[in-house]
């Protein structure tokens, strides 16, 4: 058998361990399938004395893990170690430099840094590898890159963390409270170290971010990416979605067209939407992710698989060292960076669709119609109203609304109108419909 692929880990947490353990089980079938064993020969972490449940005396430990990227007895650094900048980009950044393979499952280095590093592959002739970023378990960076590259995309969308989507559908399963939940789901070993990433939408944006990129062949664009994340919703909310034959599920929703002067316009946002009980992605509960990529020959293809964990996430990992014993190969953003087209922003406001509006107002005469009025100058029709019976006299009570479809920019001016009311006791929250 040909000579292994030697490999060094930074970062022995969630993933790390996850990596250790799979390639301890399942090591000959992959040195079978590689053609070649994968060896690690050196691993790094912040604490050597940490029990880890895994046994690290044949590896040579390492304190400075941008080491690593010196080594001669090292082929591919793996850096599962995490965060846009700090360590994990100085380890990438020699890694790639020195012209060593480079192995992470770091979504926010790659939403932040993925051209540059892209660049700096393909300067040194270095593989870069990320299948781990996105949607933990599920190969849809390869099923875009290479299953469906015979197919101009047009649209991806889909549940992109497991967190969030754990935390939502547990809270309408059980009805438990939302701060007991993430901490469950930080138990798994789901959420991200700060699980503020997670539930403010930042996680979602940053896979959102690289799946665009590489379905749409546009440079990268996290800061043009809309994000909303979860925390404003109330167990009341998924009672009144429920009561209207809908879940609630946290979407990346990311589409990409050619404007009137031809230049490609992206709109990509990540929000929590209302999905009718019958969908697809409604019936994706837990950590699952679902990415749906819709091609111009293909139709639309749906991927579905753990999103987050340490097994899900540890098999990409492993798969994209594969591909690397493989001498498998292709651009990190799967095309050369320079044919990466700079996109415009879409604007959001000329978007169609049926919205769930919630507003916490005040319990007195005249509230109901000032809202009412605010849409009907506005625009905007209402499809449906409901509210829901006060808690005690002169107390805030909570008032949900579907309108029909229409532009998003009507919706926008209605609350425009709305800023400032007294009548409000929060600022109104509004989900898409979606399907
Ligand atoms: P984790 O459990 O928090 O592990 C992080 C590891 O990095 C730990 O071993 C830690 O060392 C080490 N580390 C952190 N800061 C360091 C520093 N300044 N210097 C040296 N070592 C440092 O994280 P994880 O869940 O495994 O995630 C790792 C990466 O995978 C992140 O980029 C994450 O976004 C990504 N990811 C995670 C999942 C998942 O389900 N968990 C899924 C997909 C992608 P100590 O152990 O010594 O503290
Ligand atoms: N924190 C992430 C999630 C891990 O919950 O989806 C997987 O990327």
């Amino acid at each position: 058998m040909a000579q292994a692929l030697r490999i060094a880990l930074a970062g022995l947490g969630t993933v790390g361990t996850g990596v250790i353990n799979l390639l301890a089980e399942n090591g000959a079938l992959i040195a079978r399938r590689a053609g070649r064993p994968i060896e690690i020969v050196a691993v790094s972490a912040r604490d050597r004395q940490k029990d880890r449940g895994v046994d690290l005396s044949p590896y040579a430990w390492v304190d400075d893990m941008t080491e690593l990227a010196g080594r001669d007895d090292v082929d591919v650094v793996v850096e599962l170690v995490g965060g846009a900048d700090g360590p994990a980009l100085a380890l990438a950044r020699r890694s790639l430099s020195a012209g060593k393979a480079l192995v992470t499952a770091n979504k926010a280095m790659i939403a932040h840094h993925g051209m540059e590093l892209a660049g700096l592959a393909e300067g040194a002739g270095a593989p870069l590898r990320f299948e781990a970023a996105v949607a933990g378990g599920i190969p849809v960076i390869k099923g875009l890159a290479e299953g469906a590259a015979a197919n101009r995309i047009e649209a991806v969308h889909g549940i992109l963390n497991g967190t969030c989507n754990y935390i939502l559908t547990e809270m309408e399963a059980t009805g438990r409270d939302f701060a007991e939940v993430l901490k469950d789901a930080q138990d798994l070993g789901y959420a991200e170290a700060d699980p503020a990433f997670d539930i403010e939408g930042v996680d979602a944006a940053h896979k959102l971010a690289i799946l665009a990129s590489i379905g749409f062949g546009t440079q990268l664009a996290f800061d043009a990416v809309e994000i909303t994340g979860i925390t404003r919703i109330r167990a009341a909310d998924i009672a009144q979605a429920a009561a209207l034959g809908y879940v609630i599920r946290l979407i990346g929703v990311a589409d990409c067209a050619n404007g009137s002067s031809g230049t490609q316009r992206l709109f990509q946002r990540v929000a929590p939407c209302l999905v009718p009980r019958g969908h697809a992605l409604a019936a994706v509960t837990g950590p699952t992710n679902a990415v749906v990529a819709k091609g111009n020959f293909s139709g639309p293809l749906l991927f579905e698989g753990a999103g987050a964990g340490d097994g899900p996430t540890a098999s990409a990992v492993v798969a994209d060292l594969v591909d690397i014993a493989r001498s498998n190969v292709a651009p990190p953003l799967s095309l050369p960076v320079a044919s990466l087209e700079a996109a415009i922003p879409a604007d959001s406001g000329e978007r169609v669709n049926r919205a769930y509006i919630r507003f916490v107002v005040a319990d007195r005469p005249g509230v109901l119609a000032e809202i009412a009025a605010a849409m009907r100058d506005a625009g905007v029709s209402i499809e449906s109203l409901i509210q829901q019976g006060r808690p005690e006299e002169g107390g805030e009570v909570l008032v949900a609304m579907v309108t029909h479809e229409g532009p998003e920019s009507a919706v926008s001016r209605a609350l425009d109108l709305l800023q400032g009311s007294p009548s409000l006791a929060e600022e109104p929250l509004v989900m898409r419909l979606i399907g």
